[in-house]
């Protein structure tokens, strides 16, 4: 099983499960304390904006044009910032830490 190590907005942490060969995104708009991924995944509403663990930022593949200039207008941004939407769960990333960034 590939894990996935969730800190909700509340702070609590949560182990799941995560759906591997998809991007994080579809494993966190499953969870009441995930995100809600409005545009399903298009790159444009930045409502799955997660915190990478530092971690974790130089395992995962770098941002590409649309999420960073999205993540650039976010005022919660941090380095650790990704879309969930862009990023690929895979088998090598089981363990992974991510917090929910709070609503925009
Ligand atoms: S789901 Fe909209 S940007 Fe990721």
């Amino acid at each position: 099983m590939a894990e996935l190590v969730i800190v909700d907005r509340d702070g609590t942490e949560h182990r799941v499960e995560g759906r591997v060969g998809v991007s994080i995104m579809e494993t966190l708009r499953e969870l009441d304390y995930g995100v809600a991924a409005i545009c399903g995944g298009m790159c444009s509403c930045a409502t799955c904006h997660v915190w990478v663990d530092d971690a974790w930022i130089a395992r995962l593949p770098a941002r590409q044009g649309d999420e960073q200039e999205l993540i650039q207008e976010l005022t919660s941004a941090k380095p650790g910032s990704r879309l969930s939407c862009q990023v690929q769960f895979t088998d090598e990333l089981s363990g992974l830490r991510i917090a929910i960034a709070p609503d925009e």
